[in-house]
């Protein structure tokens, strides 16, 4: 039990909530700088920061003063210390360091990785250990073995781009909005519809797909991701004189991704011995993507858990629900102060 103050500024989203127990979400204002990012077609860092820097007093004030928020009231204050943009993590960080002495409670910082995981604790899911942890965002894709808080060994990364960043770039590429994954989404599934298929026959389009498979060559005992070629392959079939060409395109680029996707998890659990998966990050608000992981968890008997889509994209909630495992445990995070040390894969007993 405990109730924690999260605050979240790893990237491109001000987040700041309150949530008991690490998995009843109180309150949880949120402030996405999308719109403002946008037309660069990407983040700009500088800007990240001074937006994180005018929009936590407010969202800080606006849970104070509705909760009625007193010092001794909180049992944590929790903050993303890694990895993230520099100076948007240092806002963060300063700031709950200030609340963490104000309401004179003890500050817990959590690699962002872990708060996206910990993000099935929202919806009334108990993290399991061990399990096989899966990140997919914009800057990470990776699988791990959960072994505990803060007990965490890599199975398998990427070669070079995020799954996120691979669907970011797409979308520029097809001219199409930023973040790039909800736009290849959307026009993936309006293809679908045209071409007279619904949701779930998606693999009756295969044998038309005109990218290589991602990776071919994989072993069964290998897990490793690479993104970097189907995008290049993007670049070189798209021509923006025929636009028309770019729901199929997007389709087809969906469909590569999420069967390399599933691909690597299923060698993932097949070498750890049928563990739970949890599989978290922006990536994964996908529908398609979702649909896919249950179906391969099901084949190989497992269990799968996935965090609401509202949690799955960078929120403070889950920083907190991360947080609270620390509190709970009595052990302190080795996350706690800020680092230049990125690595999520650390310890294990
Ligand atoms: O986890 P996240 O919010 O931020 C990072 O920590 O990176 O993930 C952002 C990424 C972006 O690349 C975005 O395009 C992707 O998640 N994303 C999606 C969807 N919604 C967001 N990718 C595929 N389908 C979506 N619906």
């Amino acid at each position: 039990m405990g109730l924690g103050l999260a605050f979240e500024s790893s990237c491109d989203e001000t987040g700041v909530a309150l949530v008991e127990d690490g998995r009843r979400v109180i309150c949880a204002p949120l402030y996405s700088q999308i719109a403002m990012h946008r037309p660069y077609g990407g983040i700009i860092p500088e800007y990240a920061s001074r937006a994180h820097l005018e929009k936590f007093t407010p969202l800080l004030a606006e849970i104070i003063k509705t909760r009625q928020l007193v010092p001794g009231d909180l049992d944590y204050v929790a903050v993303t210390t890694r990895p993230g943009l520099v100076g948007a993590l240092l806002v963060g960080y300063q700031t709950a360091r200030a609340a963490a002495r104000h309401f004179q409670a003890p500050l817990i910082g959590v690699h962002h990785l872990e708060a996206h995981l910990a993000a099935v604790r929202l919806s009334g899911n108990e993290l399991p250990y061990p399990a096989i942890g899966m990140i997919l965002s914009g800057g990470n894709s990776a699988i791990y073995r959960l072994h505990g808080p803060g007990k965490t060994v890599l199975i398998g990364d990427t070669l070079d781009d995020a799954a996120g960043e691979a669907l970011d770039k797409a979308a520029q590429i097809l001219q199409l909005g930023y973040p790039g994954g909800p736009e290849i989404e959307k026009h993936a599934a309006r293809y679908l519809d045209q071409r007279g298929y619904t949701t779930g026959e998606e693999s009756k389009l295969e044998t038309e797909n005109p990218f290589p498979v991602i990776m071919k060559s994989l072993g069964r005992e290998q897990v490793q991701f690479s993104f970097s070629g189907i995008k290049t392959s993007l670049l070189r079939r798209f021509d923006p004189t025929t636009p028309e060409v770019m729901p199929a395109l997007a389709f087809f680029y969906q469909e590569r991704i999420v069967e390399h996707i599933v691909r690597n998890l299923s060698h993932a659990i097949a070498a750890n011995g049928q563990l739970p998966v949890v599989a978290a990050g922006g990536v994964l608000a996908n529908g398609r993507l979702r649909r896919a992981l249950q179906l391969q968890c099901e084949k190989q008997g497992v269990r799968l858990l996935i965090p609401e889509n509202q949690f799955c994209t960078d929120n403070a909630a889950m920083v907190a629900a991360a947080a609270e495992l620390y509190f709970a445990a009595r052990v302190e995070s080795p996350y706690t102060d800020i680092s230049s040390n990125n690595a999520f894969s650390i310890r294990r007993d």
